[in-house]
């Protein structure tokens, strides 16, 4: 190593790989794009970087010297790491062919928890994601990580360590592949406890090595199944935790281009290999070491949660198909006599005149505005869902002609592209078929005048129908048919048509990945039930993108300017954007909900781990379609399923058109329970929104598996049937037909139940515990405090209600926690306009101590402190020096529970409680 690299090697922890170190175990699977089932001698025969291993009977990827690339020269020095030069040996030896001949080897450090690693053409530019994400000024000085790489003249090989362990967190095997169309990387993990990756279909949050597992990521619109496969949004996301202590770590995989990922056993190595079939390789680590930690570095990253306004946290009833404003007021009314609280109702496509967006139907919903007016009196808040095709109407239809005259809808990369039938007037648009029976374009959401348009129609809509929030739809973005003969809905009598694609290294990549052989891909292509990858988007500054690269993308954009358009039509509020296709970024915009499930019980199992991951990717504000989406539940799915959804951050009920109602009021049984656990729910959502508060300042997650908790616990890491509301409440819910008792595993510490305020267990230790159909088992954490209010049907109602405190104690008699509150949906919610207590119940004394101003609190006092686990009567009671009457407070010894009737004004700011 020469000069520059023995300087890198004392600045930057450059640490060499010894020879042979990196090299695989095994051999690496030769990647086939019809998958691995043909494998054979001559498919294998056909890839120069592949060879036949006539005794494993398998095709692997030839040798990392041949297959792969060499680092040549000396590393190069830069202001925040260095670069090293790659070199392909042989360039004809390929998978696919196009081999990129010169790579650099980029280190870029971050903070000391963060580290960049890049892998690109060093002769020519390949597309990057566009999506600005958040640097640090200056670099941190004490990373935690070294990173290696192999000498020069040696096959190329890295790796990315944890200093304080010497745990390697990243050990590249094989040959690295990097083609014009096709990326490779394959890696060693240090453990099995790997969580992530989406939006998928994962039938457990923990990911299986045994057998090979191989999941696609591109944005589909792909309901919920049982195949790997890949849904609505794009996080190339994935955490590990790499030790029996829990240090943990996690890596974004920046490329926005098709991908799959696979997990095996490397011999006895956890491994994985990433595919991507555009962009460069682009990694961002984060070191932790916590799993909270990792989730604050990355959204400090990608962009920390939206802060959700007050009353979006409350419950949400849609469906689709009311079909009139008399069929969702029959619903409506069945919910109001039913006392089932209810802040959120939802309007699916059959509000629409002819499915058009920014319209109604004018026969059916004539008294839209009326219902929508009854609704407000009631407090409860409107959601309207836009899809983003608009039909080609422009002579009747001005949503769609203010649109051309701003030029804003995606076109074909090339005039010479567009169909010889192309609607008259629709320019180089590319145009589709969604929900409305006549053809439609897309917005190219990209484009600044895009966002403009989009914003006006928004402000335009407002005026008519004066709805809270939007839901928009179908983003990923869907189009029915493409590449067939006609959509599975075009319209009876006219003739067949579809959006068909050009056979180009775009439409028909050599590798289309997985996705193209699992769900309902029916054209096998990776355009299937979308727009084409040769349409052409357009930024701001007259870049123009392929669909190609930024397909995956598009219901982020999307978001973005209806986040934008949304302020525009209530200034300095929170906008409440519910999106179906997401990316690293969305959710500091967005709610998302976990798209089209079916009402089945080994769903509502998935929707847990949807929701954990979800947190994952910095989009706490998640929930799936309570009760299912496609088919009809019984009373027993849907009532546990209420339950399950009183805990999800996001609670709707949501099912598809043509299907019985399921709202809760359909069944006696479900009413009542839904009642109970909503206005439960509702109870606990000062505790909730605290903890979103939290999230938007300080980046974690909301719900979180048991492992972010007890990072140490080996037996919490498989356990994807709880969760926490942050690490105070745990949730078990019952998601087993039949059940009417589950096991439950209590980590390390005190539970309480959270209802009746017993003793449940001190863990740690697995109980059964007795699960009736009418009972969900829930927990306090010792150790916790809970912020409550008495709860009423509407948000609106339960924040007028007085505090209560639920002061959890651990084995040390100890709690703290905080009260958060503000006026609950103002955008720039400024620290002198909120109430913030953190108290701390230490050595007999609960000290609270708050920064608060009085406008939002006026009024509001907290009436109750209920301490959990006190072991005896207290002989004397002393609140901010005064002693209280034993009329001021009760104790019960069977529960071993103090309940202070108190009386203090949040105006007042700090108070101390003295037991003795
Ligand atoms: C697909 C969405 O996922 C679903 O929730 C909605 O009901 C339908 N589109 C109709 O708009």
């Amino acid at each position: 190593m020469g000069s520059v690299g023995k300087l890198a090697a004392v600045l930057l922890g450059l640490v060499a790989l010894a020879n042979g170190q990196g090299l695989h175990k095994e051999h690496l699977e030769c990647p086939f794009p019809e998958g691995q089932d043909v494998s054979s001698e001559s498919e294998c025969a056909k890839y120069s970087a592949c060879m036949w291993e006539a005794d494993e009977d398998a095709c692997h990827m030839s040798n990392d010297q041949l297959a792969g690339y060499m680092v040549q020269g000396e590393p190069e020095v830069t202001a925040t790491g260095y670069k090293v030069s790659l070199v392909k040996e042989d360039p004809s030896v390929t998978l696919f062919g196009e081999d990129v001949a010169n790579l650099i080897f980029e280190v870029i450090n971050h903070e000391d928890y963060h580290l960049q690693i890049k892998i690109y053409d060093a002769d020519s530019s390949r597309y990057e994601v566009p999506v600005d994400l958040s640097f640090p000024d200056e670099i941190g000085t004490d990373p935690l990580y070294d990173v290696g790489f192999s000498e020069e003249g040696k096959p190329f090989h890295f790796n990315v360590t944890r200093k304080t362990t010497g745990t390697f967190v990243f050990r590249s095997i094989g040959p690295l592949t990097f083609e014009e169309h096709f990326l490779q990387l394959s890696t060693h993990l240090p453990s099995d406890y790997l969580y992530g990756f989406g939006e998928n279909t994962h039938r457990s949050f923990k990911h299986s090595f045994e057998p090979r597992t191989t999941f696609p990521i591109f944005a589909r619109d792909q309901p919920v199944g049982y195949e790997e496969m890949n849904e609505y949004g794009t996080h190339p996301y994935y955490s590990v935790i790499e030790d029996d202590e829990g240090n943990t770590h996690s890596v974004l995989i920046w490329n926005s281009n098709a991908l799959e990922y696979s997990t095996f056993m490397d011999d006895v190595d956890p491994s994985m290999t990433i595919r991507s079939i555009g962009g460069i390789i682009d990694l961002h680590f984060f070191l932790g070491p916590t799993p909270e930690e990792v989730n604050s570095q990355y959204v400090g990253m990608i962009g920390r949660s939206a802060f959700p306004n007050y009353w979006s946290l409350g419950f949400h009833l849609s469906r689709w198909g009311y079909n009139s404003t008399e069929g969702l007021r029959e619903v409506r009314e069945r919910m109001k006599a039913a006392g089932i609280p209810q802040d959120v109702q939802t309007c699916d496509i059959d509000y629409m005149d002819k499915k058009r967006d920014f319209t109604y139907d004018p026969v059916a919903w004539a008294d839209f505005a009326d219902l929508i007016d009854d609704l407000h009196a009631d407090d409860v808040k409107l959601t309207l869902i836009l899809d983003p095709a608009l039909v080609i109407d422009f002579d009747n239809y001005a949503p769609a002609s203010r649109g051309r005259d701003s030029d804003v809808f995606v076109k074909w990369m090339s005039p010479d592209l567009v169909p010889e039938d192309q609607e008259p007037g629709a320019n180089d648009y590319v145009t589709g078929y969604v929900w409305p029976d006549e053809k439609v374009v897309f917005p190219d959401f990209m484009k600044p005048e895009t966002q403009t348009w989009w914003a006006n129609e928004l402000k335009e809509f407002h005026k008519v129908l004066p709805y809270d929030s939007i839901w928009i739809d179908m983003n990923e973005p869907a189009n029915f048919g493409t590449n067939l003969d006609q959509p599975w809905n075009w319209p009876e009598g006219m003739d067949p048509w579809s959006l068909k694609c050009p056979d180009n290294e775009w439409d028909l990549p050599p590798y289309p990945t997985k996705m193209v052989r699992v769900g309902d891909n029916q054209s096998k292509k990776i355009s299937d039930k979308t727009i084409c990858m040769s349409s052409q988007h357009q930024d701001g500054h007259n870049n123009t993108f392929l669909h190609y690269d930024v397909h995956s993308l598009y219901g982020y954009y999307e978001t973005l300017a209806t986040y934008i358009g949304l302020q525009e039509v209530f200034p300095n509020k929170r906008p409440t954007v519910l999106s179906r296709s997401t990316f690293p970024g969305s959710g500091s915009m967005a709610i998302h909900w976990l798209g089209d499930n079916s009402a089945e019980w080994e769903q509502m199992h998935m929707s847990i781990i949807g929701m954990l991951e979800m947190n994952l990717f910095g989009i706490p504000m998640v929930g799936a379609d309570i009760c299912g989406f496609f088919g009809e539940p019984d009373m027993e799915l849907c009532l546990r399923w209420m339950q399950l959804g009183a805990f999800y951050p996001f609670s709707r009920n949501h099912n598809t058109i043509g299907t019985a109602h399921q709202d809760p009021g359909m069944w006696p049984e479900v009413e009542e329970n839904s009642r109970h656990y909503l206005l439960l729910r509702y109870k606990f959502l000062p505790y909730l929104y605290g903890l979103f508060h939290y999230a938007h300042m300080h980046g974690s997650s909301v719900v979180r598996p048991l492992h972010n908790i007890f990072p140490s616990d080996l037996t919490a890491r498989d356990i994807d049937d709880q969760f926490f509301w942050a690490d105070g409440i745990m949730v078990a819910p019952v998601i087993t037909q039949g059940a009417t008792s589950r096991d439950v595993y209590f980590p390390q510490g005190l539970w309480y139940d959270l209802e009746n305020h017993n003793l449940a267990a001190t863990g740690p230790v697995t109980l059964n515990v007795d699960a009736p159909l009418e009972v969900l088992p829930l927990y306090v954490r010792g150790g916790v405090m809970l912020a409550y209010q008495e709860p009423e049907v509407t948000t609106t109602k339960s924040r007028l209600n007085p505090f209560g405190m639920i002061i959890a104690l651990d084995e040390d008699q100890y709690a703290s926690g905080s009260l958060y509150w503000d006026a609950g949906d103002e955008l720039n919610h400024v620290m002198d306009e909120v109430y913030m207590s953190h108290m701390t119940f230490a050595n007999g004394s609960l000290i609270s101590q708050s920064h608060h101003s009085t406008d939002p609190v006026a009024g509001l006092y907290i009436s109750n402190l209920e301490f959990l686990g006190y072991p005896n009567i207290p002989s004397s009671v002393i609140l901010d020096g005064v002693e209280q009457p034993e009329s001021e407070w009760e104790y019960d010894a069977d529960l071993q529970k103090l309940v202070l009737f108190t009386d203090i004004p949040l105006e007042q700011g700090d108070f101390t409680v003295t037991l003795a």
